[in-house]
């Protein structure tokens, strides 16, 4: 029989309930035996869900990190957490699984390195799309040089609109001093992404990029600060009463409040005093909306980063550019374009196990998770590769608030 990895979870927030929710459909190789976070409602219905005794619930972390209670230890608190909680944790012998970002601070991010030589544990971060099987196959493509010799990567995050309300704008990363800044909490991906691709460490960087939009100066005339009260709630595409509906909403309800199962009333009640009913030109954000990063790595090779929080449907569009051909990853395919032959075009959904979010990179790390802490498959990631893209993510972002001046990345 297989062992089954015994799990405790600190953060039984959005990203605790996905990780916990794929390792339900895997029970012969996890159990959900501890659960910890300071906000009660949420350890009680994250116990419901999977089935937790009462004996593994801790609302308090000096209780929770008294003992190991578990294998494996998965990290799901916010951005400036994570360190401190994984370090306890590998203190206590726990092998680790941390949301991204690693840290906001540079030395935090060298210090979980140092913490993890010394603990001789594992340690995975949450980059996703290494495990999503369309951003996968787009490495294989690279690495057999299909297309010849990668010359020039060029990704767009585009992000949805209202996600950019949602968590940038009125959510939990609305406030670069309170949080990470937009590059390092949304684009890590994309910068791991890159040097994946690139196969290669990142030599210099420089990024522009500032907010733009959700400024009290762009308040609609007559607007309301909340949009409960606001005569365009029913049109502005913002509009948090539309949004966060229970039936047709655009993002989800259970997002805004903590009752379960959720109502009409808790939303409204919710949206009337929450951060989430706030009008996008009346929060305190200052996370930018739109933002350029330039790179060239160690190898030679350049890349370009966009990210902007305008756009109609969300989801990223890479493209590899080599001596010998293209690679398109938009949309619904993947496009392979080599040089005098015809397009062919890979459905993306073919590639796909399941239906799990981030184009099924949390079903697919979650899947390849179990083999990586037996050690019967191979690490897809290392935490020192992940740190690597945090430091593009720091430069970038000293790039950014130095009017664009570029900066050398110190290894
Ligand atoms: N890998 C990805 O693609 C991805 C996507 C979204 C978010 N994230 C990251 O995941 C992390 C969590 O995001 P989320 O959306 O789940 O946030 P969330 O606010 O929904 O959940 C965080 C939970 O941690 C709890 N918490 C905070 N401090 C605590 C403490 N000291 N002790 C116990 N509990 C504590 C909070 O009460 C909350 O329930 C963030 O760092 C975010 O950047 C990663």
């Amino acid at each position: 029989m297989k062992k089954i990895i015994t799990v405790a979870v600190i953060g039984a927030g959005a990203r605790g309930n996905a990780y916990t929710g794929c390792m339900l459909d895997r029970p012969d190789e996890f159990k959900v035996v501890a659960i910890c976070d300071k906000n009660e409602k949420r350890v009680a219905n994250m116990a419901k869900r999977l089935g937790v005794d009462n004996n593994g619930l801790y609302y308090n972390e000096d209780e929770f990190f008294k003992e190991k209670r578990a294998d494996l230890l998965i990290v799901a608190t916010q951005d400036q957490d994570h360190v401190g909680h994984a370090i306890k944790g590998l203190e206590l012998g726990y092998d680790i699984l941390t949301e991204k970002p690693i840290s906001n601070k540079e030395e935090e991010c060298r210090q979980l390195l140092d913490a993890q030589r010394k603990a001789g544990r594992k340690v995975f971060v949450c980059h996703v799309l290494r495990y999503a099987p369309a951003f996968v196959k787009m490495k294989e493509l690279i690495d057999c040089k299909l297309i010849g010799e990668t010359v020039m990567i060029d990704v767009i995050e585009q992000v949805w609109y209202f996600h950019q309300a949602h968590s940038y704008v009125r959510g939990n990363w609305r406030r670069t001093e309170d949080t990470s800044p937009m590059i390092i909490a949304k684009c890590c991906h994309d910068l791991d992404i890159l040097q994946w691709y690139a196969n290669s460490r990142c030599e210099s960087i420089s990024s522009i990029g500032d907010l733009r939009f959700f400024k009290k100066e762009n308040q609609p005339e007559g607007a309301s600060d909340r949009c409960c009260d606001c005569k365009y709630k029913q049109t502005c595409p913002y509009s948090a009463v539309e949004g966060y509906k229970l039936e047709g909403g655009k993002w989800g309800a259970s997002y805004v409040t903590d009752v379960r199962p959720v109502t009409q009333e808790a939303i409204d009640y919710a949206l009337k005093t929450g951060p989430y009913g706030r009008c996008v030109f009346a929060s305190d954000n200052d996370a930018v909306d739109n933002q350029i990063v330039t790179m060239r790595f160690e190898n030679g090779i350049t890349a370009n980063l966009r990210m902007t929080g305008f756009t109609h449907g969300g989801g990223r569009i890479v493209k590899v550019y080599g001596t010998y051909g293209e690679l398109v990853l938009e949309g619904d395919y993947i496009k392979v374009k080599v040089f005098g032959k015809k397009t062919e075009e890979i459905l993306i959904k073919d590639l796909m196990e399941g239906n799990y979010a981030h184009g099924g990179g949390d079903g697919g790390l979650i899947s390849a998770l179990y083999g990586m802490l037996t050690g019967e498959t191979e690490e897809r990631t290392s935490l020192s590769a992940s740190v690597e893209s945090h430091l593009m993510g720091f430069a970038a972002e000293k790039s950014r608030l130095n009017g664009g001046m570029l900066v050398k990345i110190e290894h």
